[in-house]
């Protein structure tokens, strides 16, 4: 029995939807697992197999997605504190810390999620590392517009002992930049080596004015669901 990538996305997905319970808020993550979830949400519901659900989306699309499946959504506006979220991830590690953002949506899924008592990551088993960044794939960082040369040299210049090349990432089918739903640029760092301590990397990149976010994740996820060819597997915090 082989199964796909997507369908394994798919199972993790299911499954981090059985813990979702009627008369909660709940972080509605983004990207290609995530919108698993979201729909299976938005079925239940129908179904009236789940009651009362208030949904907060992390990106455009998944708000988008969430009214038509039929969520009720708000903001963290108006409820700061969310019960739970669910959301995918580009790389885990075995302290269930996390890359994410390769979808472009980092900075608004670090806001929901950061506000959530429990943050179910879901990912198929490609998506589990050793080492954060050390996949060769990009770590993303969203900076704003002004001047994003300068703080893609800055960037580039903090991780020279990695061997980081810092790119400017960019629609392929019309060359313009990526623009964010907050309407800033993103910076995929391509590192060589290990980036070293985690938590001064985050801070050290968080210092630089100029950057909004970046897409590594310490210390947010409380749960981990990993769909693989045996099954899936579950991991808390
Ligand atoms: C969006 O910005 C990302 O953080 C996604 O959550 C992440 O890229 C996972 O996406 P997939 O489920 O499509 O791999």
């Amino acid at each position: 029995l082989i199964l796909t990538q997507d369908e394994l996305k798919k199972i993790a997905a299911y499954k981090a939807v059985e813990f979702v319970e009627s008369d909660t808020v709940l972080g509605l993550g983004t990207g290609s697992t995530a919108c698993y979830a979201v729909a299976r949400i938005g079925e239940l519901l129908q179904q009236g197999k789940l009651k009362n659900i208030v949904g907060i989306p992390t990106s455009k699309k998944t708000h988008e997605q969430a009214v038509s499946v039929g969520i009720p959504l708000s903001d963290l506006d108006n409820y700061p504190v969310l019960d739970l979220a669910i959301d995918g991830a580009d790389e885990v590690d075995p302290d269930l810390n996390l890359v994410k953002g390769r979808g472009g949506c980092l900075l608004r899924e670090k806001m929901v999620e950061g506000a959530s008592k429990k943050f179910v990551v879901i990912v198929d088993e490609t998506k589990l590392v050793k080492h954060l960044g050390g996949s060769g794939l990009a770590m993303p960082v969203e900076v704003v517009p002004f001047c994003w040369k300068y703080t893609l040299e800055r960037l580039q210049k903090m991780f020279v002992h990695a061997g980081c090349v810092a790119k400017l990432r960019i629609i392929s089918e019309n060359g313009e930049p990526f623009v964010t739903d907050n309407g800033n640029y993103i910076i995929d760092l391509y590192l060589e080596k290990e980036i070293g301590d985690l938590r001064v990397a985050s801070d050290e990149i968080l210092r630089l004015a100029g950057v909004a976010e970046h897409g590594i994740c310490l210390d947010m996820a409380t749960t981990l669901i990993v769909a693989g060819e045996l099954g899936v597997t579950i991991k808390n915090k």
